[in-house]
C-alpha cells in the first residue's frame, strides 16, 4: 500500500519527484490557510508522516487534527516554531537536517564576520559610485587574524566555526552549559566573560524559549567598540533594541546579522545602521546543500516507513 504522506514544507524539483513516486502526497498550502481544514480533514486520518521545515508552525491544535502522525521529518536545522515536548509526549518522532548545512553555515558565519570588519558593503558602494577619488580615503577597518573569537553554543556548526577560524590566527573561547568533552577551545561558564574576552562573538545556538534575549545589553557592552557580533542562528537569540541602541552609539563595532526579528522585514533603525551587514536568512541556500538537506529529509523517511532506525532522529 502506497503511504500517505503530508507535505507542509516544499523540496526543490527533484526530491518531490521521487516523493510523489513513492507516497501519495498531501500539500499543506501555508499561503491560503482557508483550503487547510478540508486538506486535513482527508490528510489527517491517513498520514502517519510529514515534512516540515523549522517555520511552519506545529502546535498541539494540528497536532490533534493529525491523530495517524508518527514521523515529522525537518528539513531544516532550527525547529523553533514545532511543539518538540508535545510531539515527544504524543510518541511522534522529529528528525532535523543540521548535519546536511554545516559547511554553508559556518562558511556565512565566516563571510559575514570578514564583511562585517573590513566594511564589505561600504567598500563596494564606495567604489561603483566614484566616492573613491573624490571624496578621500575610505575609512580603515578593523583587523581579523590574531584576534579572539567567542563561540555561543558549542555544537556542530559553533564546532564546523572553529575549524575555520582555527587557521585564520585566532584564538577560540566558547560558552556552553558545560565543558564540552574533548575540545582544547577556552571555557568560559560565564556569557558576558567570554563576551568581554571576544573581539568576534558567533552566535550558534538554537533558538526558542531557553536562548530567547541571550544577547543582551550587558553581553553587548563587554563585547565593546571593536567588538563584531555574528548572528546565524536564530533573530529571537538576540536583544534587538539593544542591539541597535549599542550599535547606534559605537558601544559595539558591528555586526553580521542572517537573522532577525520579524524576518522578512527587520526592523528599519537596524537596516538604516551602516555598521551592520545583512543577509537574508540563506546560510543554508546554496544549491548543493539544499539538495543534501532534502535528500536527508527523504532518507529519514525511507527508513521511517520501512522500520529502520532515523538517521538524525532530535527526540531519541
Ligand atoms: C535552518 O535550517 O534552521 C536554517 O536556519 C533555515 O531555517
Amino acid at each position: 500500500m502506497t503511504p500517505d504522506v503530508l507535505v507542509a514544507h516544499t523540496l526543490p524539483p527533484e526530491q518531490m519527484q521521487d516523493m510523489a513516486r513513492r507516497y501519495r502526497l498531501h500539500r499543506l498550502d501555508l499561503a491560503t490557510p482557508s483550503d487547510r481544514p478540508a486538506l486535513l480533514a482527508s490528510a489527517g486520518p491517513v498520514c502517519t508522516a510529514m515534512v516540515v521545515s523549522g517555520h511552519v508552525t506545529v502546535d498541539a491544535k494540528l497536532l490533534d487534527q493529525l491523530p495517524a502522525l508518527r514521523l515529522a521529518a525537518c528539513s531544516s536545522a532550527g525547529y523553533d516554531q514545532i511543539d518538540l515536548a508535545e510531539m515527544t509526549r504524543r510518541g511522534i518522532a522529529l528528525t532535523n537536517t543540521s548535519a546536511a548545512l554545516l559547511d554553508d553555515v559556518a562558511d556565512t558565519a565566516l563571510m559575514l564576520m570578514l564583511a562585517a570588519r573590513r566594511r564589505l558593503v561600504a567598500g563596494d558602494a564606495y567604489v561603483r559610485t566614484g566616492a573613491w577619488g573624490r571624496d578621500g580615503m575610505f575609512p580603515l577597518t578593523s583587523a581579523t587574524s590574531g584576534k579572539r573569537a567567542g563561540i555561543v553554543g558549542l555544537g556542530h556548526i559553533g564546532q564546523a566555526i572553529a575549524r575555520r577560524c582555527l587557521p585564520m590566527g585566532l584564538e577560540i573561547g566558547y560558552f556552553s552549559r558545560s565543558r564540552k568533552a574533548g575540545m582544547d577551545y577556552r571555557f568560559f561558564d560565564d556569557l558576558a566573560a567570554l563576551a568581554g574576552w571576544a573581539d568576534i562573538l558567533f552566535i550558534a545556538t538554537p533558538g526558542g524559549a531557553d536562548t530567547a534575549g541571550l544577547i543582551s545589553a550587558p553581553v553587548l557592552r563587554a563585547l565593546g567598540p571593536d567588538g563584531t557580533l555574528i548572528n546565524i542562528a536564530r533573530g529571537t537569540v538576540v536583544d534587538e533594541a539593544a542591539l541597535i541602541a549599542a550599535l547606534r552609539q559605537g558601544q559595539l563595532g558591528a555586526a553580521g546579522l542572517d537573522v532577525f526579528l520579524n524576518e522578512p522585514t527587520p526592523d528599519p533603525a537596524l537596516t538604516a545602521l551602516p555598521n551592520v551587514t545583512l543577509y537574508p536568512h540563506h546560510a543554508s541556500g546554496t544549491v548543493e546543500t539544499r539538495a543534501r538537506m532534502a535528500q536527508l529529509t527523504l532518507d529519514n523517511l525511507a527508513a521511517f516507513f520501512a522500520g529502520k532506525p532515523l538517521l538524525t532522529p532530535v527526540n531519541k
